[in-house]
C-alpha cells in the first residue's frame, strides 16, 4: 500500500482520484483550501482519508503533508482561463507559487514521484492539429501560461534535484462532481445542468469551437499509471491526456438535447476573451510511454454525466 497526497482533493477530479485510490486500497492523504473545491465532494469518503484544509501558498502545510508520502496527485489550481483573465496575479499566486512550494516539499520530503495537472491551453491557438507534446506551446490566457510554468518547472526540478515528475497536460476533462454552478465553470456541466433544468445554454461565438472532451475515468487512469510508469520513460516529461477526437459545442448540444430532452434552442453570445478555437490532442505518446487508453468514449461519458446530475436533481427533489 502506498501513500498518495492529492492536492485539491476537493475539486472534481481530486476527489475522482481519491475514490479510486481508496478502491484500490490505497492510503489517500489530501489537502484543500475549498476555495474552488466542495466539501460535498469528500462527504462520502471523509473517513476514509487523511484530509488537512490546507492552502498549497502555505510551505509549513505543505511540508507537514509531504512527509512520508510516496506519491503526489498536484490537482490544486485556479483552473479557469476567463477567471485568469479578470485576475492574473491570483491565477499566478495559485497556479505557479503553489506548484514550487509543493515542489520544494515533495523534494524535501524524497517524495517518489509528482504527477501534475498540467494544461493543453498550453498549446494556444497554433493552426496544427492533432496538438503533439512535441509543438512549441504558445499559451493565450494568463491561465495557459500559468500552467505552462509550472509544468517547466516540474522538470526543472526533475533536472536540478532528481525529483521524478510527470506533467499531464489535460484536455477538457469532465464528468460526474464537476461544480456547474460558477460562471466559470466548464462548458458540459453547465449545459447539462441548464438543460435539465429547462433553460437555454449559451454558447460563447457560433458553437463551432471544438474541444477534445475527456471523460473523468480517463484522467484518473493516466495518474495512476504515471506513477507507476518507468522512471526512464516517463521522468521529466509531458503527456496528452484526451481521447484523439474532437467534437463542436454545436454537434454536444445536439447530443444533449436527446440526452436531457431538452427542445428549446441555445443562446449565441459574444466570443470569450483568451478562448482557444480548436483542441484535439496526439496521444500517442501517452499510449506508447505511459501505456494510456481512453477507457470511457465522448458519447458514454456524456450519457454517465447526464445520468449523474439527473440522480442529484431527483435527491434534491427527494430531500424537499
Ligand atoms: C478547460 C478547463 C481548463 C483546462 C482546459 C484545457 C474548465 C473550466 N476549464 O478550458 O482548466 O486547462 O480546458 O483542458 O474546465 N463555453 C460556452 N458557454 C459556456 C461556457 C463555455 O460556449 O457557458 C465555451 C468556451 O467559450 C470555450 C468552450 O466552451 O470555447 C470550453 O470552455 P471551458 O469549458 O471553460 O473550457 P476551456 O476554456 O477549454
Amino acid at each position: 500500500m502506498a501513500v498518495y497526497l492529492i492536492t485539491g482533493i476537493g475539486g472534481f477530479i481530486g476527489s475522482s482520484l481519491a475514490r479510486e485510490l481508496l478502491r484500490r486500497g490505497e492510503q489517500v492523504r489530501g489537502v484543500d483550501n475549498f476555495s474552488t473545491g466542495r466539501r460535498e465532494n469528500l462527504s462520502q469518503i471523509l473517513g476514509q482519508i487523511d484530509f488537512r484544509e490546507a492552502d498549497i501558498l502555505d510551505l509549513d502545510a505543505m511540508n507537514r503533508a509531504c512527509t512520508g508520502v510516496d506519491y503526489v496527485l498536484h490537482q490544486a489550481a485556479i483552473p479557469s482561463v476567463p477567471k485568469s483573465v479578470l485576475d492574473p496575479i491570483a491565477s499566478n499566486q495559485a497556479n505557479v507559487d503553489g506548484t514550487v512550494n509543493v515542489l520544494v516539499a515533495a523534494r524535501d520530503a524524497r517524495v517518489k514521484r509528482v504527477v501534475y495537472a498540467a494544461s493543453s491551453s498550453a498549446y494556444g491557438d497554433t493552426p496544427t492539429l492533432p496538438k503533439h507534446e512535441r509543438m512549441t506551446p504558445d499559451p493565450i490566457s494568463p491561465y495557459a501560461v500559468a500552467k505552462l510554468a509550472s509544468e517547466r518547472y516540474m522538470i526543472s526540478f526533475y533536472r536540478c534535484y532528481g525529483l521524478e515528475t510527470v506533467a499531464l497536460r489535460y484536455f477538457n476533462i469532465f464528468g460526474p462532481r464537476q461544480d456547474p454552478s460558477s460562471p466559470y465553470s466548464g462548458v458540459l456541466a453547465k449545459f447539462i445542468t441548464l438543460m435539465l433544468s429547462g433553460q437555454p445554454p449559451t454558447m460563447f461565438g457560433d458553437g463551432e469551437q471544438s474541444r477534445d472532451f475527456t471523460y473523468i475515468d480517463n484522467a484518473v487512469e493516466a495518474n495512476l499509471l504515471a506513477c507507476k510508469a518507468p522512471a526512464a520513460q516517463v521522468a521529466g516529461k509531458v503527456f496528452n491526456v484526451a481521447t484523439g477526437r474532437r467534437v463542436t459545442l454545436n454537434e454536444t448540444f445536439k447530443l444533449l438535447q436527446a440526452l436531457t430532452s431538452y427542445s428549446g434552442s441555445p443562446i449565441y453570445g459574444a466570443e470569450r476573451g483568451g478562448d482557444i478555437k480548436h483542441s484535439l490532442a496526439d496521444i500517442s505518446s501517452a499510449a506508447e510511454h505511459l501505456g494510456y487508453k481512453p477507457q470511457v468514449d465522448f458519447e458514454d461519458g456524456l450519457r454517465r454525466t447526464v445520468e449523474w446530475y439527473k440522480s442529484c436533481q431527483l435527491s434534491a427533489v427527494s430531500r424537499q
